[in-house]
């Protein structure tokens, strides 16, 4: 038998599809979950995403009636139904993904946490240990891909797609986040605090503040990573035009 989880996303589809369909036939982009830099073949560098909230907005998304891809990092969580799924491992590979499909989406929702510094060197066997008391690795910047589909997008002149990043800060995000929206030159920052209650990695919850150019901070009251993923998407829409 298929999971419970899977029968539970599509009955709540189903039941979604009556109502609120205001993204209907609309390319998305997701991008979610963590990625892997490989140190060696049994080694990686990587952080704690679980991928929830990447795939919630995939979920709510597709539900809302949009044609959804997700490239998604290292995750074990079950595709959402409707859903194009591409699995990715690396901060390169993630990169490949996403600009091989950026000019076809109407808006890409950055939601992954992609690591910044990749090992410089992967090593072709597993590393033994040695004699030091210390070891040192060298590590190199990975392709900065929320920065790159702004850049694409300047350079062939348009308003499309529409970019979403997210900042998951420990402290002053109101400040780091409005930094990191212009910095990025995207249209819309999610931005969250993972050292309050409610918004930790790995959790169901999420409280976000909302940045756009312009606009003051829109805080928002804790909420499922579902319900946050809804109100992302209302400002998708609207930004949309739909
Ligand atoms: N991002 C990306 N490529 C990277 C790093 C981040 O596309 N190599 C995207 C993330 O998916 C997210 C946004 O950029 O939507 C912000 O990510 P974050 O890690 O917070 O930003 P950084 O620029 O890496 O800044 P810092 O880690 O120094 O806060």
């Amino acid at each position: 038998m298929i999971e419970a989880s899977v029968i539970v996303d599509a009955a709540s589809n189903i039941l979604d599809a009556a109502a609120k369909r205001d993204l209907d036939g609309v390319a998305l982009l997701v991008t979610a979950g963590p990625t892997h830099e490989e140190l060696d073949p049994v080694r990686y560098l990587g952080n704690r995403s679980s991928g929830k909230m990447g795939f919630a907005l995939a979920r709510r998304a597709a539900a809302r009636g949009a044609r959804v891809t997700l490239i998604a990092g290292p995750v074990s969580l079950p595709t959402p139904p409707g859903v194009t799924r591409v699995d990715v491992t690396s901060a390169r590979e993630m990169h490949e993904a996403v600009t091989a499909r950026d000019t076809e989406a109407r808006a890409v929702i950055m939601a992954a946490a992609v690591a910044d510094y990749r090992p410089s060197v992967r090593a072709a066997e597993k590393m033994k240990k040695g004699e030091e008391q210390s070891l040192a690795i060298t590590l190199e910047l990975s392709p900065d891909i929320l920065a790159d589909l702004a850049a694409r997008r300047r350079a062939r002149g348009g308003s499309t797609p529409l970019l979403v990043g997210f900042a998951a800060e420990t402290g002053g995000l109101d400040e780091k986040a409005q930094a990191k929206l212009g910095r990025k030159g995207c249209d819309l920052l999610v931005g969250n605090d993972v050292s309050e209650p409610g918004s930790a990695f790995g959790g169901d919850t999420n409280r976000i503040t909302l940045y756009a150019p312009g606009a003051p901070p829109d805080p928002l009251p804790l909420l499922t990573k579902d319900e946050a993923a809804d109100r992302v998407l209302d400002r998708v829409a609207a930004l949309l035009g739909r």
